[in-house]
């Protein structure tokens, strides 16, 4: 049975796939939203700068961790659906303390603010397949049920916030939903992630930089298919429920920099092996049968379509990314809003 919310505070929308869901929610749906974002460096207001009138939609800029802010929000909602976190491995190697207090320190901010504003619910959690770590070329795909065993710090903190919910349910019997994802791929990405990187950099003639031997597999998900699992997962995903999403689609870094050369009828000399990724996990792979079984959901999206609507994408919003890459989003936000990020 659909459950009944009517107002969602949606975490980090501003990033990737939060602007992604934000549309699809607008589009599909009757919900009220907030979209409560920090901005840090991965948000950009100006991905749903189209959407700013929208009735059911309002933008506050605020930190998870930020105590006072959440619970006066957690008293206008119903539910929660939270995608705020530092999501890039590689900064996570350099530096882990923001991933700790975002991460980890955000989310029991939430879950606190939650229970305290006595919310109905769900509280859905946005996780991802790296906390399980990593596979061999033969094991079996990660099932809900699998060991946590991450090994960046990045999936360290995003597993400690799966317990972190985990207990929030079993102690407090807060209806919290977990989904937990493999590599989503699509619009608005950041251009430091492996796709819109080596999309930008073919576009502007320079190196791929391809860590270590570049035969790490993921499994590639478009970010509708993501989007539209986590809305199930929502509305029908049972309470204390954890579900795999999942493309079943496993490639090698390398045959996905080859997809995107041919794409862009670019040469192959353009990709440059560079040192690997300290702890760089081997193998991702979903088994996202409970998800099919019990919120009904598949994956839509092949990567030949979804590879061709993204290069399109990026071919479309060249704005988008040089604005990004020339630090001049910090200008359209001061032209916009009249004020500093
Ligand atoms: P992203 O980095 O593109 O966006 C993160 C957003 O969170 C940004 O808008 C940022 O401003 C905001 N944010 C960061 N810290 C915040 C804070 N303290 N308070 C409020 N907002 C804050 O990330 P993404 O790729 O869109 O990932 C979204 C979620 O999905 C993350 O939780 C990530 O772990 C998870 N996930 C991502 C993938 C993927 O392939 N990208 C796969 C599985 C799961
Ligand atoms: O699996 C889900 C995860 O996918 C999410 O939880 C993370 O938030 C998201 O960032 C992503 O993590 P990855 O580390 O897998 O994504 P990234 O795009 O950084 O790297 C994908 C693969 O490509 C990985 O094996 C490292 C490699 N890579 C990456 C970059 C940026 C390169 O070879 N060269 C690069 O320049």
């Amino acid at each position: 049975m659909k459950k009944q919310f009517k107002k969602l505070l949606v975490t980090g929308g501003c990033g990737f796939i939060g602007t992604n869901f934000i549309r699809l929610l607008l589009k599909e749906r009757q919900y009220e939203i907030i979209n409560l974002d920090a901005l840090t460096y991965a948000g950009n207001l100006e991905n749903l700068s189209d959407l700013e009138d929208h009735p059911l939609y309002t933008f506050v800029k605020g930190r998870i961790e930020d105590e006072e802010l959440i619970s006066s929000l957690m008293k206008e909602v119903d539910a929660v659906v939270n995608f705020a976190a530092e999501s890039h491995v590689d900064r996570s190697i350099k530096s882990a303390h923001p991933f700790i207090i975002t991460n980890v320190l955000g989310t029991q901010v939430l879950l606190d603010c939650f229970r305290k504003a006595g919310c109905k619910g769900p509280f859905l959690h946005v996780s991802t397949d790296e906390v399980y770590g990593s596979l061999k070329e033969d094991d079996p795909p990660f099932r809900e049920d699998d060991h946590l065993l991450p090994n960046s710090p990045y999936s360290a903190s995003k597993a400690s916030s799966d317990l972190l919910c985990r207990a929030a349910w079993k102690t407090f019997g807060l209806p919290v939903v977990i989904t937990r994802c493999s590599n989503n791929y699509g619009p608005y990405q950041f251009p430091e992630k492996l796709i819109p990187l080596m999309i930008i950099n073919c576009l502007q003639g320079r190196r791929l930089p391809i860590y270590g031997d570049g035969l790490n597999i993921r499994d590639w998900i478009f970010v509708d298919d993501h989007c539209r699992g986590v809305l199930a997962a929502l509305e029908h995903g049972k309470a204390g429920g954890i579900y795999n999403l999942g493309g079943n689609c496993e490639l090698t870094n390398l045959q996905v920099v080859e997809t995107i050369l041919t794409l862009l009828n670019k040469p192959r000399e353009l990709i440059e092996f560079v040192d690997d990724r300290p702890g760089h996990d081997r193998r991702y792979a979903m088994d996202i049968s409970l998800a099919q079984k019990e919120l009904s959901w598949s994956p839509d999206v092949d990567f030949e379509t979804g590879m061709e609507r993204t290069v399109k994408w990026y071919l479309e919003n060249q704005n988008w990314w040089q604005r990004i890459l020339s630090g001049q989003y910090q200008t359209y936000y001061r032209d916009h809003y009249g004020k500093d990020l």
